[in-house]
């Protein structure tokens, strides 16, 4: 088995501590490693030296330094000249692992997400790799908690083996259809991790999107070594259309399975979800760095580079830093986007 750890999102529900040039899986956000350090940290020792890291090229130097850190001596980085979302950085990823061996099961990770309870984990992996060697691609299922428009949702069918046939897989749903699910209680969010042998995908992606495979194939043909870096060719790549897998293949395969994963799963997609999963005080209070706080309850604080110092106010998050400050309300941190959006307009 052979992880692949997706590290090429931007991360923007957490600015302003997510950047362009710092994006959220290269933070240190919840322990002493960055969130892309923990993802690896995770995996067996023996896999390790078997993981690719896929980023995008901007930050290789990012990404070759925190491996470094961990003493990590993986296979290489795979840099994406631009970001095409996850449909083509798996193809690209499994075409190389397929040249040496189409029959290897690769790991899908993101390189972002937190995970408590490494033992269910490393079951949950195992369980899935049964599945993946019979030409399944396995995902990893959570019993959802509310109905959050930001994930895919899988319909649980038939037990094979250790888990479940897909009946359904629907990736972001609208709100009310989100709200059903969660009612019915026949449904699983998808995690976001996947397993399957490198040549199911990419039968499978040729088979729904022939576009993406080709264009991948293309930039494939033509890659480039330097240092422990691997370069795709840039002008097929960026010919490829942008598409993330899940609605490239999973929401149209008719081979997916699924693995229930209780394992404390959290995606750390904004700034309340972290408040939500971080340790409180007393107040209900999440501090980091130098604050002051003085009736003030259930709200997150981050301060960076100054001290902070809130009076009076609750439910609020605070996230200081050298040149950005925001202030929000902590059950409308979702509008952070129109903030991001704001500043890209004017670049
Ligand atoms: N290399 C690379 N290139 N990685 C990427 C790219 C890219 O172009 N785009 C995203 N990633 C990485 C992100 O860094 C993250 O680790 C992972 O791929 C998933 O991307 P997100 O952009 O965070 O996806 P999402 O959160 O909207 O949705 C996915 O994850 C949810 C769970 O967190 C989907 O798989 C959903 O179905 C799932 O519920
Ligand atoms: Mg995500």
């Amino acid at each position: 088995m052979k992880p692949i750890i997706l590290a090429g999102g931007s991360g923007s529900r957490l600015w302003p501590k997510s950047r362009a040039a710092l994006p959220k899986q290269f933070l240190r956000l919840t322990s002493e490693h960055t969130m892309l350090q923990d993802t690896i940290l995770r995996l067996p020792r023996e896999k390790v030296e078997t993981a690719l890291v896929i980023c995008n090229e901007a930050h290789r130097f990012l990404a070759a330094e925190q491996l470094r850190q961990i003493s990590v001596k993986s296979e290489g980085v795979l840099l994406e000249p631009i970001g095409r979302n996850t449909a083509p950085a798996i193809a690209v990823a499994a075409m190389l692992a397929a040249k040496k061996d189409p029959e290897q099961v690769l790991l899908i990770l993101a390189a972002d997400h937190l995970i408590d309870d490494q033992s269910a984990l490393t079951s949950a992996i195992e369980k899935a790799e049964e599945l993946a060697l019979k030409n399944k691609l396995v995902t990893f299922g959570i019993v959802p908690t509310e109905p959050h428009t930001g994930y895919g949702y899988i319909k649980s069918g038939d037990s094979i083996n250790n888990g479940f046939e897909v009946s359904k897989f629907v990736e972001k749903p609208e709100f009310h259809t989100a709200k059903e699910y969660l009612k019915s209680g026949e449904y699983y969010w998808n995690s976001g991790m996947f397993m399957f042998k490198a040549g199911v995908y990419l039968d499978e992606l040729k088979k729904f999107r022939h576009d993406i495979y080709s264009a991948c194939e293309q930039a494939c043909n033509q890659t480039s070594s330097d240092l422990d870096f691997i370069r795709l060719d840039k002008e097929a790549f960026a010919a490829c259309p942008d598409e993330s897998i899940d609605y490239a293949v999973m929401e149209k395969t008719a081979h997916a399975c699924m693995v229930p994963l209780d394992a404390g799963w959290n995606d750390v997609g904004s700034w309340s979800s972290l408040w939500e999963t971080s340790q409180k005080d007393s107040d209900g209070n999440v501090c980091v760095g130098d604050t002051i706080l003085h009736d003030v309850k259930n709200s997150y604080v981050n301060a960076e580079d100054r001290m902070v110092s809130i009076i009076g106010l609750n439910d609020v998050v605070v996230v200081e830093t050298k040149d950005a400050v925001m202030v929000a309300d902590r059950n409308k941190v979702q509008h952070i986007k129109n903030v991001v959006n704001t500043l890209k307009a004017e670049k």
